[in-house]
């Protein structure tokens, strides 16, 4: 069977944008903007995101291109090169990131259940007469979330069974235009605040003694692997699918920028709005679904702000959902040859079946996000970068990189990817460890 491709160039940005774009740009961003003080939590992220992790966008893309396989296939391929008797091992170690990406997809599945579930409370005008923490403190973690979390396990499972160009890159070229249409709305509302503009202050002006401080720096980093689905899988299996003369670089810098955006945008959006009712900015987990419910009851057009609101957080999240599926579906259907079908059905499944517990225990819940996210998902983004910059060699992984018809990269790039990048690689993963969780 023919390899499927993205339509063309812009199609493969829109989906990766699409994959950066998710959680991580919406609460996460915002709470962390909130936590590390605004402008001084921006200058790192800014510095890592552009400087550091775009590298390794670009590594695990020009990785799957190269071999035109996912993880399992492109880390068997490089191994085999090398000697025959080590394709196993490269097989083996190639399924690391794709099983990663999927345990982060069996949670994610998750909480986009929750999200729908917040959806129809915003357009039902129910926060307005339920209790919002207790809510928050008893949904999750109880039945009731399950058949929210199998609605999110079937829209996955459709766009996926369609398909590269006719499911993933589709429904893209849809959520995209229409989730970043929906923000721009969103930012209407949130500017027009009475109070906004102490929002608008802090994301600007820096808080000098946040930016001195080492974890503003760490988490910056680890905000910018995750929220460029840097894991090994996901990023690799997309390039794989991209066209030769598609041109890396520029691509790069369009999915970054694009992402950087739409974290700011979301930014722009919740952070004036929590200062314009005098909420907490670093209010974490609860962010989304305390803060935003408390700001959708007293803010005049709430019902309105709030539909919107989750409903883009939805699209957001789906859009990389998506893509934590597809690197699985890859490896499995190249692996055994059983349809994609066939295939799509039996990993939704199983990500349903293996989320269960997890709907209905938050300790186990937070325990299975933590070793993935923590340890799982950082060891995959390592051990890709290390296997194409280090064993691939850094002088090809640069020829793959500057394939594409525009801008290229000088020899300079070899001593960077290989020496910059990949220890920062290491260094994200023992930080993660040290500090339970960066991303
Ligand atoms: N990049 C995705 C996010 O930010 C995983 O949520």
């Amino acid at each position: 069977m023919e390899r499927e491709t993205w339509t063309n160039k812009f199609a493969f940005i829109l989906a990766s944008v699409g994959s950066a774009i998710g959680l991580g740009n919406i609460w996460l961003f915002s709470w962390r903007v909130g936590a590390y003080g605004g402008a001084s939590f921006l200058i790192p992220y800014i510095l890592f995101v552009f400087g550091i992790a775009a590298v390794g966008l670009m590594g695990e893309w020009a990785f799957g291109r190269s071999q035109r396989k996912g993880a399992i296939g492109a880390f068997e391929n490089v191994f085999k090169s090398k000697n025959e008797k080590y394709k196993g091992f490269g097989a083996a170690l190639g399924l690391i990131p794709v099983a990663a990406i999927y345990s982060i997809y069996i949670f994610y599945t998750i909480v986009i259940g929750w999200l729908i579930k917040y959806f129809f409370l915003a357009i039902s005008g129910s926060f307005s007469t339920m209790d919002i923490p207790s809510y928050f403190g008893s949904f999750p973690g109880s039945s009731a979330s399950i058949s929210w979390h199998g609605a999110a396990i079937i829209i996955n499972l459709v766009i996926v069974y369609f398909g590269v160009s006719k499911g993933i890159e589709k429904a893209n070229k849809i959520i995209m235009p229409l989730f970043f249409g929906m923000l721009i709305l969103l930012l209407f509302r949130s500017v027009t605040l009475d109070g906004a503009f102490e929002g608008f202050k802090y994301i600007f002006m820096p808080d000098w003694s946040k930016i001195t401080m080492s974890e503003t720096w760490v988490m910056a980093l680890g905000q910018a692997f995750f929220t460029l689905s840097l894991g090994g899988a996901t990023m690799l299996v997309y390039g794989s699918y991209a066209k030769d003369e598609t041109s890396i670089p520029s691509a790069a810098l369009q999915t970054v920028t694009f992402n950087f955006l739409a974290s700011l945008l979301a930014a722009f959006v919740i952070i004036p709005a929590v200062f314009a009712f005098n909420l907490d900015p670093n209010a974490g987990p609860g962010l989304l679904f305390i803060t935003i419910p408390n700001i959708v009851n007293q803010m005049p057009g709430g019902l309105l702000f709030g539909s919107v609101f989750f409903l883009s957080v939805v699209f957001a999240a789906v859009s990389s959902s998506i893509s934590m599926l597809e690197p699985a579906v890859e490896g499995f259907m190249d692996k055994t040859r059983i349809s994609r079908t066939k295939t799509v059905l039996l990993l939704s499944v199983l990500a349903f079946v293996i989320g269960l517990p997890l709907d209905l225990n938050m300790s186990l819940f937070g325990k299975w996000v933590d070793i993935t996210t923590v340890y799982v998902l950082p060891f995959g983004a390592l051990v890709s970068a290390f296997v194409f910059f280090w064993i691939y060699g850094a002088s090809k992984a640069r020829e793959e990189i500057n394939k594409g018809d525009g801008f290229k990269f000088g020899k300079w790039f070899e001593f960077y990817s290989k020496y910059i990048f990949v220890p920062v690689a290491v260094l994200v993963l023992v930080l993660n460890i040290a500090f339970g969780g960066i991303g």
